[in-house]
């Protein structure tokens, strides 16, 4: 039997291993890649190229002395209403924000841009597709999920 004190341990244990997971699967991707956030950009277009998934960031690059980026709901999106929003991700030009439902997400830059084409839907989806199969005669190549789990197991048999 473990002892309470070595349960907690092991259960720390799954929790870092699963943070270290999480981050090693979660990507930063640039909304609108080069020109990043400005007016005149099809979004729409950009879009359709993604596959963005919970747990991915996004990144928001843009001029804050004109632009600015809030996340709205469908309709005041589509009708570039910008009185309400529901959180204002705009900070310093260089802005973040995770991605955590599967769901669309709809942002626009308030100031008027938003008629300018400064919006953009975000479909995030639950999780990326499952990697193909290595080839059965490639060289062994280790996963993260098996380095980690090396890892753990090695700490795991320390602290036995
Ligand atoms: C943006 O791109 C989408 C998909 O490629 C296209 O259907 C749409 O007409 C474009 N919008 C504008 C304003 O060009
Ligand atoms: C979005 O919020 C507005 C109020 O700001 C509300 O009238 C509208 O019904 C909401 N739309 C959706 C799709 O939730
Ligand atoms: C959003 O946050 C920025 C930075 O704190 C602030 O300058 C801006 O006024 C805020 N916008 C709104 C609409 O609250």
């Amino acid at each position: 039997m473990m002892s309470g004190k070595k349960w907690g341990v092991a259960l720390w244990l799954v929790a870092a291993a699963a943070a270290i997971l999480t981050c090693a699967v979660s990507r930063l991707i640039t909304v609108g890649d080069n020109p990043g956030w400005t007016p005149n950009v099809n979004y729409t277009d950009w879009a359709s190229h993604q596959h963005l998934y919970v747990g991915d960031w996004l990144l928001f690059r843009f001029d804050k002395r004109y632009y600015n980026v809030v996340e709205v709901n469908k309709t005041n999106y589509e009708q570039c209403n910008e009185r309400e929003f529901i959180t204002n991700i705009t900070k310093g030009g260089r802005d973040v924000f995770q991605v955590t439902e599967a769901r669309p997400y709809y942002f626009i830059s308030r100031g008027g841009y938003c008629y300018n084409g400064m919006k953009v839907t975000i479909n995030v989806e639950a999780s990326p597709p499952a990697p193909a199969p290595a080839p059965a005669n490639s060289s062994p190549s280790k996963t993260s999920a098996q380095v980690v789990l090396s890892i753990v197991s090695a700490i795991a048999v320390y602290i036995w």
